[in-house]
């Protein structure tokens, strides 16, 4: 990103799955940076992370002065959120918040790029933009341009949800149990999800709610209608956590106002922007989380057909780096929008 002007930018949880990554995409896109004050907690003050050809020690960001930064990206939870993005608003840097904390709040814009670029002016109101939550970003990124097209009355949805999403303690679950279970033990420890993660599927991704749903649901509910801008539309997800580490997958169902075909959708889809379709049917002609997923920008989109149950239905396999699009670049590109247009 060439822009003569640089920046302050601090990364809250910087030493984390997603922080890591967001160092990495800084790097990467050559954004801006004049200084770059990488957060975490105490236990990792001291420790140096490296962006952009210099070396950058972490502070503790219980006592990180927010003045001395003009943008940012928080990744270390909702309850850090909840307690710093305010302070850090408060002293004049614009957080861009990766947690669900506030997210549904009316005067805190939720912002997908590709999909509602427009609503990052209203950051003015909190000096807060909202991340929308992985599964959500990748659904609407290939969505939207089918949504502008035809319209969209309905969306069913089951999504395949990495363990990283859960960040790095996870990842680590999973590779410990799968570890364990192939050298011959029974026993497993059990910790960061309700059931063992190796070799098994849970349909279960944050707390459930008084309708049955669970909260990981309702928010790709919640969060697709205000990015939208359409309270009419009805969403109808399955939300399940799958022993892969990296990538999001997504089984999408659609009712469209008008009819699409395969073709059609296919067309639009193939110029849509940060979608790469890959629809060959054939052995291997499709997209998958892990081998082509991962460590890329775009969303993919495979398996496009019509619904053989519905005569207005289509149905899409959608997956994306849930790290990457799913959070860090996401928050980047809205960063990027900030500063080129609003500062
Ligand atoms: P730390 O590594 O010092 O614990 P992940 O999502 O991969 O679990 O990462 C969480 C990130 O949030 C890490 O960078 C972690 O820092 C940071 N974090 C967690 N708790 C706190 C806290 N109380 N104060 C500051 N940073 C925190």
């Amino acid at each position: 990103m060439k822009m003569s002007k640089k920046y302050d930018v601090c990364v809250v949880g910087a030493t984390g799955a997603v922080g890591e990554t967001i160092l990495s995409i800084l790097d990467e896109r050559d954004f801006p940076i004049n200084n770059l004050y990488p957060l975490a907690s105490k236990n990792s003050a001291g420790k140096r992370v490296f962006c952009q050809g210099k070396s950058w020690t972490v502070q503790d960001l219980d006592t990180f002065d927010f003045s001395q930064a003009q943008v940012g990206l928080f990744s270390a939870g909702g309850s850090i959120s909840e307690k710093y993005a305010p302070i850090a608003a408060e002293a004049g840097c614009i957080v861009i918040d990766n947690t669900a904390h506030f997210r549904r709040d009316k005067d805190v814009p939720l912002v997908v790029p590709e999909v509602n670029p427009h609503a990052i002016a209203g950051y003015t109101q909190r000096n807060i933009i909202a991340n929308p939550n992985c599964s959500t970003i990748q659904m609407l990124v290939a969505l939207k341009p089918i949504y502008d097209a035809v319209g969209i009355e309905r969306i069913n949805v089951a999504t395949y949800q990495a363990v990283s999403g859960s960040g790095k303690e996870a990842i680590s679950e999973l590779i410990d149990q799968a570890t364990k279970l192939l050298s011959g033990n029974t026993e497993v420890d059990v910790k960061v999800y309700p059931k063992q993660i190796a070799f098994n599927v849970v349909p279960h991704i944050d707390v459930f709610q008084e309708n049955g749903y669970t909260k990981e649901e309702m928010k790709m509910v919640w969060e697709t209608q205000k990015i939208f801008e359409d309270d009419d539309i009805l969403v109808n997800p399955t939300a399940v956590r799958v022993p892969v580490i990296y990538g999001h997958s997504e089984a999408i169902n659609i009712e469209t106002k008008k009819k699409i075909t395969a073709v059609e959708a296919t067309k639009i889809l193939s110029k849509a922007s940060g979608v790469t379709v890959m629809d060959k049917r054939e052995d291997g002609g499709y997209a998958t989380p892990f081998v082509e997923a991962t460590n890329h920008n775009d969303t993919f989109v495979s398996r496009i057909r019509e619904d053989i149950s519905h005569e207005k239905g289509l149905n899409l396999w959608v997956v994306s780096d849930n790290i990457r699009k799913g959070a860090a670049l996401n928050s980047i590109q809205i960063a990027e929008i900030l500063i080129q247009e609003y500062l």
